[in-house]
């Protein structure tokens, strides 16, 4: 069957539709989805097809399209007492609702101003294509493959980071697998571990999960503040540190150059480790280049470095690095080895194949001007909409915009309703590691064209003008 772009976009709608629903409802008919998608009747015909064919729908002749019950295992029924596992899965676990939320997939049309990746006009998809051609040509692609990663990716990464050898860097599939894999290595379930506060929600996930205990440590508008970094590590013998000192999400902050020296020095002192979560090395905006890793000033193994590739070509791409020396680097080897053995080798030749290509440089500099014509049109709305005070800083870098809320507006409240408008937004609460001093959103610039962004504020602005009503 021939699939265009318009299906696509109606097969998107229809498996939204599928997710909000019961089996057995009702799709409305061809003639309602042609108004409501603004499509043709054959193209409408052509992605309901395509789900009939998945299994997901059911065409009844004079009665319309509904939607599929899945079959259930013989015997299970949503009677079925399923108490056992209450008992056996015993108490509860740290959940990592803020970043289901964030993970979810939004309604065709919806706007995700909650996204953490590019939208899909600023990803590398063409690159990633002619990579992905190259790639499947390649020797050996379904063998099996060392639990480190591709020696040229390896040697890639160790490049760009300015500090570490081939050898000391892992492949992994995303560096949520990095994060999770290196909380897991590097301390142990009770363990402290200091944080910026605000941080990455994932992170904190990531964190919980291995058992440890996030501990906030205040940050202003350069980053990290090293005195109560050091009363930190002093009074709760810490081991720990996971920071972004580069365009950190969700503030945007830069953590200075004096203040990279004195972080280095006080986790030194404290004999500790410190998770460089280098996610947005791909996105300065202002300057050619972003400050060089913590990790080029560390001549004692305190470092440990992530680096992203899913935020600067595309979310698929579920390509980055982690790396270490010394016993912490065998124990974060072994770390992800017991995870899933090895990165497919088709995702790390399609990430060799996209990083030789002459094109990706000019990938990169055509998305940091896109990025940058986006970050100042939302941030004018921004400060139309709620005022200077709601974002008194600009990011030099990444991909949000962190803007504080007016007084008495809640931002739980705002992002519910903001929901059922079909614009979604991130509450500044889920990234605190404990009680947020204020109400926040995190908005990405890069979901909004800049043309469109006074009108998303504007709709923003009228939401809160009648209060939720
Ligand atoms: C700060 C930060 N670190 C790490 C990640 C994980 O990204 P990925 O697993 O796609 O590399 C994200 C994703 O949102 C992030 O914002």
């Amino acid at each position: 069957m021939k699939i265009n772009n318009s299906s696509e976009r109606v097969i998107q709608y229809l498996r939204g539709l599928i997710a909000g629903q019961k089996g057995g409802s009702r799709l409305p008919s061809v003639r309602a989805l042609m108004g409501t998608l603004h499509a043709g009747p054959a193209t409408i015909e052509a992605g309901l097809r395509r789900l009939v064919e998945e299994g997901l729908i059911e065409a009844r002749p004079g009665q319309g399209t509904f939607i599929a019950t899945p079959p259930s295992a013989p015997g299970v029924t949503s009677a079925t007492d399923l108490d056992w596992q209450t008992m056996a899965l015993g108490p509860a676990r740290p959940t990592a609702d803020a970043l289901a939320e964030l993970a979810s997939m939004p309604n065709p049309g919806a706007l995700a101003l909650n996204a953490g990746y590019l939208p899909e006009a600023l990803q590398a998809t063409a690159l990633l294509t002619g990579a992905a051609t190259r790639a499947l040509r390649r020797p050996g692609l379904w063998s099996r493959h060392a639990p480190e990663g591709l020696e040229t990716l390896r040697t890639w990464f160790a490049t760009a980071s300015g500090a570490f050898q081939p050898h000391e860097i892992t492949i992994c599939p995303g560096t949520q697998a990095a994060l999770a894999a290196a909380f897991r290595a590097l301390a142990a379930p009770g363990d402290p571990v200091l944080v910026e506060s605000p941080t990455y929600v994932g992170a904190l996930a990531a964190a919980r999960a291995a058992g440890l205990y996030p501990l906030p440590v205040p940050i202003d508008a350069d980053g990290l503040r090293p005195d109560l970094l050091a009363e930190a590590f002093r009074a709760s013998g810490a081991r720990l540190l996971y920071c972004q000192p580069t365009y950190a999400n969700p503030t945007g902050a830069v953590l200075t150059t004096d203040r990279r020296a004195a972080v280095l020095q006080i986790v030194q002192r404290a004999q500790a480790f410190v998770i460089e979560d280098d996610w947005a090395r791909d996105f300065p905006l202002d300057t050619e280049a972003a400050p060089a890793p913590l990790a080029t000033h560390d001549a004692g193994g305190h470092v440990i470095y992530v680096r992203s590739l899913t935020k600067c070509a595309a979310p698929g791409l579920r390509i980055g690095a982690i790396a270490a020396r010394g016993a912490a680097l065998e124990r974060l080897r072994a770390a992800r080895m017991i995870d899933d053995f090895f990165v497919p080798g088709l995702l790390q030749e399609i990430a060799v194949q996209l990083l030789i290509a002459p094109a990706w440089p000019r990938h990169l500099r055509t998305l940091r001007s896109a990025l940058r014509a986006r970050r100042d049109a939302l941030a004018a709305a921004v400060r139309a909409q709620f005022g200077i005070q709601s974002l008194p800083h600009l990011p030099s870098g990444g991909l949000h915009l962190w803007v504080r809320l007016p007084e008495g507006v809640s931002d739980l409240a705002l992002s519910e309703h903001a929901r059922r408008a079909d614009i979604l937004l991130s509450p500044g609460r889920h990234w605190f590691p404990a009680e947020a001093p204020a109400s926040y959103l995190r908005l990405s610039f890069a979901a909004i064209a800049p043309e469109a962004a006074p009108g998303v504020m504007a709709r923003l602005g009228s939401l809160l003008a009648h209060r939720f009503s």
